[in-house]
């Protein structure tokens, strides 16, 4: 375990074993669809590699990039967003793969955008939930491990851009950050 890692929530073993059954679900419900997997950068890049090799289906992969306004212990709702799909998502199916749900702002305002652009169905796929903390009215139609109200690293997940390579979900040592998080 690495040495700024106080718990480990959620093991590698646990994680691959989910991502299995997500894949396999993904595959009986997209059947005769259009699937296209969008990546939300940079948390969810671990978590939609490993899925979209669990997804026995013809599926295309784009990635997108955001950011939310407000100060950080304010989220205003609104998301900037900071690169674009490539691809058009008229009349097709689109899973939002995310790497975790806090708030659910972020979220629910890509789905909107989405519907917006015509696509035909859009879901979501998140690997964690912290469904404690919510405020938009957002339900993850797939999720992998529902998560208490604490700062989580790994698999993705950051704290100040780091830990994100390591092959597990881990709560951080307190004495690693100073600063407050929200
Ligand atoms: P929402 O809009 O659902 O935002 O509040 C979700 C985004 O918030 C970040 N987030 C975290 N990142 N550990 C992290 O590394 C956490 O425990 C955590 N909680 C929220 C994350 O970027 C996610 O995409
Ligand atoms: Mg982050």
């Amino acid at each position: 375990m690495h040495q700024d890692v106080k718990e480990i929530l959620v093991s590698t073993e646990q994680i691959q074993e989910k991502i299995i059954s997500l894949g396999q679900q993904i595959t009986n419900d997209y059947q005769e669809k259009d699937l296209l997997c969008v990546c939300i950068l940079k948390g969810a890049a671990p978590f939609m590699a490993d899925l979209i090799r669990q997804i026995d289906l013809p599926m295309e992969i784009d990635f997108m990039a955001c950011s939310s306004y407000g100060t950080s212990t304010k989220s205003s709702g609104e998301v900037r967003i900071l690169k674009d799909l490539e691809s058009s998502v008229q009349n097709r199916d689109i899973l939002l793969v995310e790497d975790i749900i806090d708030t659910g702002l972020t979220l629910s305002y890509l789905v909107d955008l989405f519907k917006g652009r015509e696509a035909r169905s859009v879901k979501t796929v998140t690997l964690l939930d912290k469904p404690s903390r919510r405020q938009a009215d957002l339900v993850p139609d797939y999720f992998g491990f529902q998560v208490p109200d604490k700062f989580v690293i790994g698999f993705g997940l950051d704290y100040d851009e780091k830990y994100r390579n390591l092959p597990y979900i881990g709560v951080l040592k307190e004495e690693v950050y100073n600063t407050k998080i929200t």
